[in-house]
């Protein structure tokens, strides 16, 4: 075992105890008051949820807690509530209406505060605008955004309009978002003419340019960020013209709580991206709640999730939770090494950041940049520290404790998807003694175990599939457009319970270890990706005859991307053909989907029945000699020739 596994063993083993300071003003302040609460949600979960519901603003009380009749979830049923009324509105008409609610950093260094009470008038415009626009309750709107609070005010304004938006991360291709554009059947794109990112402008309006034709879109609206020269049809409004010219009075209607609040797209296990749909009243209530159990968020508070608004973790800790919660919210738009490798920390100190939330990759990022950074900065305002979108490993919890929250601030490490809406296991930083690299347990409400395939539950440490045995409020409906796909992906793995795809073990103390995933979803720098939608990028290029993708361990990204490709014969299989690949999947998916490796192969190893062996490919991967089960491979040869032309490269 090398040195770097023992520390980690050991550090696994390690626990700590939430500060007492921390405890002493927590809302849930030990374990046993943890345990009350989870085993009074277990009793009476109805009940338990009805409570929790009520703390949000209704304009008519639902008449029944939850209809459940697997897979199909309905809650709340009869209720009626405006998203935007309980993010923004009753704030503004409150005490509320001068504090910050966004708190904006440019990348290039300019900066704005908005308050409440000015949120609401931007809002009520862009609601105003997009209405006069043709947009209706029930139209979908694509947002195609850079991290700028006109981001927030477009979801928001459709959620007053009961118009569902699909936001497409900025990261995407102009290919990808015309998927998802023409799969939503979007009536209008809100995008910007670009976004800064690394000192680059990211040519936003050139994509929506190229994805928009021959769709169903009948409006772009486009925001002026940074004065980059766009192309103009008679499709496109500036944002300036038809919102700062509106009305900043609009009446919200209540919709129901079942009805589609957003899709949002991620990668499955296959080819093709599924638009996970969350409605209104369930995902509030789920986004609401967790945002304050976990973050045990004051009114005092400057919360940073830095998250982009294009995923889900920026649907709910930037917009929805923060403000449902009255929060100030810090928003960030640009890289985190813009312009020098403290840009963060120093975030962190120009603003008071209490509360700071991030990914398990920009953590590693920090520790390889050097200690030096944050060091140079006044974190002392920092309370509390949160990780999501991979598991983290104990050497990165470990640093960031004490870099970061100089070994004050206790760490919520919050493992959730797309799928689930809010977050589901996660320490609540007052009661719940944490351990490096563990999720901990449930939230109160949330029956998650670690089971079976036949839904029988594992014995402790015993590896198996993450599930939740019962519905929750935040889950999602459907997949856009196939509730078939829901059904089977969700519902059809595992007797009775709701999985989607992880696999975990519970230790001795029912401690959640999250061991990733067990299908064919990658995590890079976590961001979700199916290693089928990259196979299809590259086999759609002229000379390739076949593509397996597989995941590698990577020391930074969590995981990178490894393909096998066969060329089509005559091919040259060299550097400029990677190359060449490379920036192929970029263009189709996004930079982010590149692959890290391209590797050659005369063929791939199949079964008999002429399925890919991915584990195989993995192992070879990784660098390790293929050592599990081979007996169903159909030509042992091939294997010992890819594992062979590896040895020699490396
Ligand atoms: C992974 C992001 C370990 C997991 C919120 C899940 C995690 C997928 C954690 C969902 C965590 C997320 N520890 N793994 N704390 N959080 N994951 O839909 O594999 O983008 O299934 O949602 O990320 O990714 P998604």
């Amino acid at each position: 075992m090398s040195t770097s596994s023992i520390e980690s063993v050991l550090t696994e083993t390690r626990s700590f105890p939430p500060p007492p300071t921390f405890s002493a003003h927590a809302r849930v302040k030990s374990l046993a008051e943890y345990e009350q609460l989870d085993r009074r949600a277990d009793e009476d979960p109805e009940g338990f949820w009805a409570e929790v519901a009520s703390e949000l603003h209704w304009s008519k009380k639902w008449d029944r807690v939850l209809d459940w009749k697997l897979p199909d979830a309905k809650w709340f049923l009869g209720g009626r509530l405006n998203v935007s009324v309980n993010c923004v509105d009753r704030h503004a008409a409150s005490t509320r209406r001068n504090k910050a609610a966004i708190i904006f950093e440019g990348e290039p260094g300019d900066s704005r505060v908005i308050t409440y009470g000015q949120l609401q008038r931007e809002v009520c415009k862009a609601a105003n605008a997009l209405a006069a626009l043709g947009v209706k309750a029930g139209d979908f709107v694509a947002i195609y955004m850079p991290m700028v609070p006109e981001a927030a005010v477009a979801m928001l304004a459709c959620t007053r309009l009961g118009a569902p938006h699909t936001i497409i991360f900025g990261g995407f291709s102009a290919e990808a978002l015309a998927d998802r554009i023409k799969d939503a059947k979007a009536k209008v794109v809100i995008t910007a003419d670009g976004g800064w990112r690394r000192g680059q402008i990211v040519p936003l309006k050139d994509n929506v340019d190229r994805a928009v034709e021959g769709s169903t879109v009948e409006k772009v609206v486009v925001l002026k960020r940074c004065s980059n020269e766009v192309k103009w049809t008679s499709r496109d409004v500036w944002w300036h013209d038809v919102v700062d010219k509106a009305s900043g009075k609009h009446e919200a209607q209540a919709f129901d709580s079942e009805h589609p609040l957003f899709s949002l797209y991620t990668s499955g296990t296959t080819g093709k991206p599924k638009g996970i749909v969350h409605t209104t009243g369930g995902y509030l209530v789920g986004a609401t709640y967790t945002t304050k159990l976990v973050f045990d968020l004051r009114d005092e508070d400057v919360f940073w999730c830095t998250a982009d608004i294009g995923w889900v973790t920026g649907h709910s800790y930037v917009v929805y939770g923060p403000l449902a919660n009255g929060a100030t919210v810090m928003m960030y738009e640009g890289a985190p090494n813009q312009p020098g490798p403290d840009r963060f920390w120093e975030i962190i100190e120009k603003w008071g950041v209490t509360v700071f939330y991030t990914a398990p990759t920009a953590i590693r990022a920090f520790m390889k940049w050097g200690d030096q950074w944050p060091a140079k900065h006044d974190l002392s305002s920092l309370r509390l520290l949160g990780s999501v979108g991979e598991p983290i490993n104990p050497e990165a919890w470990m640093w960031y404790r004490k870099q970061i929250g100089g070994d004050r601030c206790p760490i919520v490490d919050t493992w959730w998807q797309t799928e689930t809406g809010g977050i589901m296991i996660s320490p609540l930083p007052g009661a719940t003694p944490t351990k490096p690299g563990s999720a901990t347990r449930p939230l109160p409400g949330i029956a998650a175990d670690v089971v079976h395939k036949d839904g029988t539950p594992c014995k402790p440490n015993e590896g198996g599939f993450l599930v939740i045995k019962k519905p929750w409020p935040s889950m999602l409906r459907t997949i856009f457009g196939d509730h078939d796909r829901f059904a089977k992906t969700y519902f059809g793995e595992v007797q009775g319970c709701y999985f989607a795809g992880d696999g975990a073990r519970k230790d001795q103390d029912g401690y959640f270890w999250i061991m990733g995933r067990v299908d064919d979803v990658i995590n890079v720098a976590g961001h979700r990706l199916s290693t089928m939608e990259v196979e299809s990028a590259l086999v759609s290029h002229p000379k390739v005859a076949e593509a397996a993708v597989v995941g590698r361990p990577d020391e930074l990204k969590g995981q990178a991307i490894v393909a096998f490709v066969t060329p089509r014969s005559g091919m040259k299989a060299d550097d400029a053909l990677a190359k060449e690949l490379r920036e192929h999947v970029a263009t189709q998916i996004g930079a982010l989907a590149r692959p890290e490796e391209i590797r050659f192969a005369d063929a791939l190893p199949k079964t008999r029945s002429g399925k890919i062996m991915r584990r195989l490919l993995r192992e070879v991967a990784s660098g390790s000699t293929a050592r599990g089960d081979t007996t169903t491979l159909e030509d042992q040869g091939v294997l010992e020739t890819l594992a062979q032309s590896f040895a020699q490269d490396e």
